[in-house]
């Protein structure tokens, strides 16, 4: 099958003048390469589609027989990209503007355990598509000039594709690398394919393996089905499996997680959403269950603040489920926390009334501040100090019950809380 007409059609042009710009560069060093992965299987699945493909995501991965970094660093010379080379593994990213480009040595694989990363050495096409995870993402195409758009299938991953397959291309697959139990599930969910019987036999036997992967990985895969346009669909079927809990042992898919994700979804904050499902995900928990899970999956400190001050709000959240609330004590109750973790609180809250508190805080009050700023309560003769901050924010939480609107009115009410402060304070402040 030749898919040069298709892959034209398919990328937008500035991509494709890059891949053939890039792959001009390899022929001039003798070098074949080749587009892998993730593109050549969702290229092959709009054309069986109707209708214009959904769902394009354009990071290339490209497999080069010679050396990458090489050519990476030759090809950055044109169209200013940054370069991120790893020799250790003979990969380079080129990162454009818009655009991503994976450039991989082609290789050959050994795991000298389960859950340790692989030892690589130069190799083949061929062994470096036989190191893949599965045969729906074993599948490559040319762009040799002799052969250039030929489908280079060696594992039937588009007979796969058609029969709606998720398949291991050898029994170790699981066992080599025990992520690959997450990636299964979430292609498996993404394209609504079953796991082929043998594959699924595999991965029940492998996912002890877990325990052997460290928490930034199994993090990453996590981090990856939680950027699914669904992910509670790979969720509920890795909690029915038994690896949900294999990763966190409070960790579930349920009915009430997936209420909540879709409510995530119309906060219409598209990238904060993977850290807001995870504060979900262990929203009903108790603080120190939660702990063991942000340890075991090493969570980063500005994701385990989001999470933590999830837990720390909802035992706070009734405070805000009255509906006389002025919107400076929205103000005062909510300031301290880390906005994902309020954004979490709207999907998590079942109240309306909470809910309205919190979108009130997001969308409006936070953003509020006074027309006046220290310089300007100096110039009114106030001086620097404790006071001047108990001015500032009375005066804020004036402007928030909309009790002043203009400088003259935040003038006057300055002047009347100096007015009003004892004689000793006022010789206090004096001094500064
Ligand atoms: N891969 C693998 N084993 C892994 C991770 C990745 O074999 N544990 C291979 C697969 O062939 C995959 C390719 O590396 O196609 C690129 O991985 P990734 O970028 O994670 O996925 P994509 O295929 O690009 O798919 P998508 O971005 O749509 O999830």
């Amino acid at each position: 099958m030749n898919l040069a007409r298709h892959i034209e059609q398919y990328l937008p042009s500035p991509l494709l003048e890059l891949m053939l710009h890039i792959n001009a560069e390899a022929a001039e060093r003798g070098e074949t390469l080749y587009l892998v992965g993730g593109i050549v299987r969702d290229l092959l699945l709009s054309l069986s589609s109707p209708g214009p493909p959904t769902g394009l995501r354009f990071d290339l991965d490209l497999v080069v027989e010679g050396d990458a970094v090489k050519l990476a660093t030759q090809a950055a010379t044109t169209g200013r990209p940054r370069l991120l080379a790893h020799h250790r593994f003979g990969t380079a990213k080129l990162k454009y503007e818009t655009f991503t480009l994976d450039l991989a040595t082609a290789r050959k694989e050994t795991y000298e355990r389960p859950g340790a990363l692989p030892r690589v050495t130069p190799g083949t096409l061929k062994d470096d598509l036989i190191r893949r995870d599965f045969s729906i993402n074993a599948m490559a195409m040319s762009l040799a000039t002799q052969d250039y758009g030929e489908l280079i299938d060696p594992h039937k991953g588009k007979t796969d594709l058609e029969q709606g397959l998720i398949r291991v291309l050898h029994a170790a697959s699981f066992s080599d690398d025990p992520t690959r139990i997450l990636r299964a599930v979430r292609y498996e969910q993404r394209l609504g394919f079953v796991l082929e019987a043998e594959t699924a036999q595999l991965l029940e036997q492998s996912i002890p393996m877990l325990d052997a992967i460290s928490g930034d990985r199994i993090r990453h895969e996590l981090e990856m089905i939680l950027r699914e346009d669904r992910p509670e669909l790979a969720i509920n079927r890795l909690g029915e499996l038994g690896a949900l809990s294999r990763i966190g042992h409070i960790l579930t898919g349920d009915d009430w997680l997936a209420a909540s994700f879709d409510r995530a979804r119309r906060l219409k904050r598209p990238a904060q959403l993977p850290a807001i499902y995870l504060c979900l995900m262990v929203y009903p928990y108790h603080e120190d269950e939660v702990e063991q899970v942000l340890t075991r999956l090493s969570t980063p400190a500005k994701l385990s603040r989001a999470i933590r001050d999830t837990l720390r709000l909802k035992g706070r959240l009734h405070l805000l489920d009255r509906p006389a609330l002025k919107p400076s004590e929205v103000y005062d109750l909510l300031q301290e926390y880390d906005l994902t973790a309020i954004q979490a609180s709207v999907a998590a809250s079942d109240s309306p009334e909470v809910r309205r508190h919190l979108q009130l805080f997001l969308t409006k009050l936070r953003h509020i501040t006074t027309l006046l700023d220290g310089e300007d309560l100096k110039r009114l003769g106030i001086p620097a100090g404790p006071h001047m901050g108990q001015i500032l924010q009375t005066l804020r939480r004036a402007r928030l019950d909309g009790e002043v609107s203009t400088r003259a009115d935040e003038e006057r009410l300055a002047s009347e809380l100096t007015q009003y402060r004892s004689p000793s304070a006022k010789q206090e402040g004096q001094g500064r």
